[in-house]
């Protein structure tokens, strides 16, 4: 008998071998609009953006830009008012597709009290598969892994209200990852934790990224955008601009203080080092990989 891709189509097979690849989900805009019916002003206003799978965003703009508003869309949380949000191809207008796009699109708020629903760290990780009707033995696996994952298994069986809120920040990573879905939305999840707290919650990011997860990511702060892959600033409910972080962290002071931000100390230092030869330019501007390619070149 003929091997399964002798009888596929190319683009089938195509396909078929990149969802084995990645376990990341596309995420796309066609000339998006958004406006809230309570106050009827337009919030978004004609965003086209692609995410592709197992991309790293980074979503910057002044406040009430329409950051929360467009990652919203991407949940099926909201629905835009003129034109059409696609996840993996599904059109979120089509309410037949929202539960297939919940599992696949998660998020995480600045706040983890918004989105913590159990007293016992445990039974708040099991919620979200509970929810999707899996059998008891995969929820334990997924609750198991999650918890591992984000470093809370020994407190597994602890009160959620005795955690530290960078703890409850992780369990509410956890309750997400537990879905295992194929992105990840943070929408300012680190803007409430401390340095090391931070630190340690964009190297789980970072590891999600690396196997293959989707993630958008919502911040003010440029030092936690250096590990993404392409940044997207709006500002007014528009694209302002966009390309790779790379290129975005190296533009001209002046250009980025037009924008409202200021090149984060690292991306300077970066720039020197490599300027002066010492790095190579490849350097991404992160603390870990500037100290290891340093000490490899002393
Ligand atoms: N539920 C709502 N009802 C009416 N207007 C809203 C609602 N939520 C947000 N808005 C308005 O929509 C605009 C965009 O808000 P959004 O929360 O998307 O901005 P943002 O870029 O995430 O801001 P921030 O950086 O402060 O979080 C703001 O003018 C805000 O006041
Ligand atoms: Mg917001």
């Amino acid at each position: 008998m003929a091997p399964v891709s002798a009888m596929l189509p190319r683009w089938r097979l195509y396909s078929w071998s990149i969802s084995l690849m990645s376990s990341g989900t596309t995420l796309c805009l066609e000339g998006a609009e958004f406006q809230y019916p309570e106050t009827g002003k337009k919030v978004l206003k004609g965003i086209d953006l692609e995410i592709r799978a197992g991309e790293w965003v980074a979503l910057l703009g002044p406040n009430g830009s329409g950051k929360s508003t467009l990652l919203k869309l991407f949940n099926a949380l909201l629905i835009p008012s003129q034109g059409r949000c696609f996840v993996d191809g599904m059109d979120t207008k089509d309410q037949a597709n929202t539960e297939i796009i919940r599992s696949k699109v998660s998020m995480v708020f600045q706040n983890p009290e918004d989105q913590i629903v159990a007293s016992v760290v445990e039974e708040d990780t099991a919620f979200g598969p509970e929810n999707l009707g899996l059998s008891s033995e995969e929820i334990r696996t997924r609750v198991k892994e999650a918890l591992m994952g984000t470093g809370l298994w020994e407190k597994r069986k602890h009160a959620v209200s005795s955690l530290s809120g960078g703890q409850k920040q992780r369990l509410a990573l956890a309750g997400v990852l537990a879905i295992r879905p194929g992105a990840l939305l943070l929408d300012e999840a680190m803007s409430m934790l401390d340095p090391a707290s931070r630190r340690s919650f964009l190297d789980l990011v970072r590891k999600e990224h690396d196997s293959g997860r989707t993630v958008v990511q919502v911040t003010h702060r440029l030092d936690e955008t250096v590990l993404s892959d392409r940044t997207v600033v709006v500002a007014d409910g528009k694209i302002q601009w966009q390309g790779s972080t790379e290129g975005f962290l190296s533009l001209e002071e002046s250009r980025l203080r037009e924008m409202g931000f200021a090149k984060p100390p690292l991306a300077v230092l970066r720039e020197e080092l490599v300027k002066n030869g010492i790095l190579p330019p490849s350097t991404k501007p992160d603390i870990s990989e500037i100290r290891g390619k340093l000490c490899l070149s002393l």
